[in-house]
């Protein structure tokens, strides 16, 4: 797929994780050309294909990167917990810098990897499903704030630069459901590839948060707003819940595992004052 790919190119960061892995697969055989960038090499990269070695809260490097591009995929970042320093220098700084380096650039769309973790305290409600109007940030970790400051970076570029902006509420994505949690809130590689295609693709969203989840048949996140811009979930953890709960039992809702958006994150294990304690 070359640069003059029919939908356009994609700047992806942290192309070399989980996530980026399945995008530089999956968005060529959608029409998007990508451009990755990582601090580390891809593995086993395509004849042809474009890959950069930086990092993504270099800015200068960052604007460079965003040079021609249609739209900024920002994946690049701790995808768990970790210490204050470390979450706010990577997540943070690099999520200012994939939005300025798109101003920079004259890009005029970023999709930013936010997660369900800058919500993750807030409860289940008692029936219905949850919509992301009514999940305002209640961050459970260092991480899940970082998210928040992710969708309040994203605001910012959308109200004052006129970026369109879409910030992925993203659950579990996993190539497959590991604990009955999951079941709830897993979201498939193909989902994941949907998903970002969708908001690559909707016109002129402006600034949207939406729920990252398949059309897992015991959701409670409600994909209202992510159908509104194309997503077409086609996966159902479902499929794994027979043998999830032979191994766990069936979720106890009243555990805060189940009970709040963000699960275990939102519990005690999860206090960053003591990582090397987690295990
Ligand atoms: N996988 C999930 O279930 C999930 C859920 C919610 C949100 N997310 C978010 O989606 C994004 C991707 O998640 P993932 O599961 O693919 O994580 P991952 O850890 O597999 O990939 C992250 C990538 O970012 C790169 N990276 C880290 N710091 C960088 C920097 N300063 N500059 C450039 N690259 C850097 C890493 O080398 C890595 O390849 C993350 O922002 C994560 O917080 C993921």
């Amino acid at each position: 797929m070359t640069a003059d790919a029919p939908k356009g190119l994609v700047l992806v960061t942290g192309a070399a994780g989980l996530l980026g892995t399945v995008l530089r697969h999956g968005l060529p055989q959608r029409d998007w050309a990508v451009r990755n960038l990582d601090v580390v090499p891809v593995d086993s990269p395509e004849p042809g294909e474009e890959h950069l070695v930086a990092d993504a809260t270099d800015l200068a490097a960052m604007v460079d990167a965003a040079r021609g591009v249609t739209a900024v995929v920002h994946l690049a970042g701790i995808a768990t917990e970790s210490t204050w320093p470390a979450i706010s220098h990577t997540n943070i700084d690099s999520t200012y810098c994939a939005l300025e380096a798109a101003r920079r650039a004259g890009v005029g769309r970023v999709v930013l990897a936010s997660s369900n973790h800058a919500t993750g305290y807030t409860p289940r409600p008692d029936g219905g499903l949850l919509r992301e109007v009514d999940a305002p940030p209640r961050p459970d970790t260092y991480y899940g704030v970082s998210k928040v400051a992710m969708e309040a970076l994203g605001s910012l570029y959308a109200d004052r630069y006129g970026l369109d902006v879409v910030c992925l509420r993203i659950g579990s994505a996993f190539p497959e459901p590991t604990s009955t949690r999951h079941l709830s809130t897993w979201l498939s590689p193909g989902d994941t590839l949907r998903l970002i295609d969708a908001t690559l693709t909707a016109p002129s969203p402006g600034f949207r948060i939406v729920w990252g989840v398949s059309a897992n048949t015991r959701n409670w996140w409600d994909l209202t707003a992510a159908r509104e811009l194309g997503y077409e979930p086609a996966d159902d953890a479902e499929g794994y819940a027979e043998a999830l709960v032979a191994a766990h039992g069936e979720p106890d809702l009243a555990d805060p595992v189940h009970g709040r958006v963000g699960g275990e994150y939102a519990t005690e294990i999860f206090d960053a004052e003591v990582p090397e304690e987690r295990g």
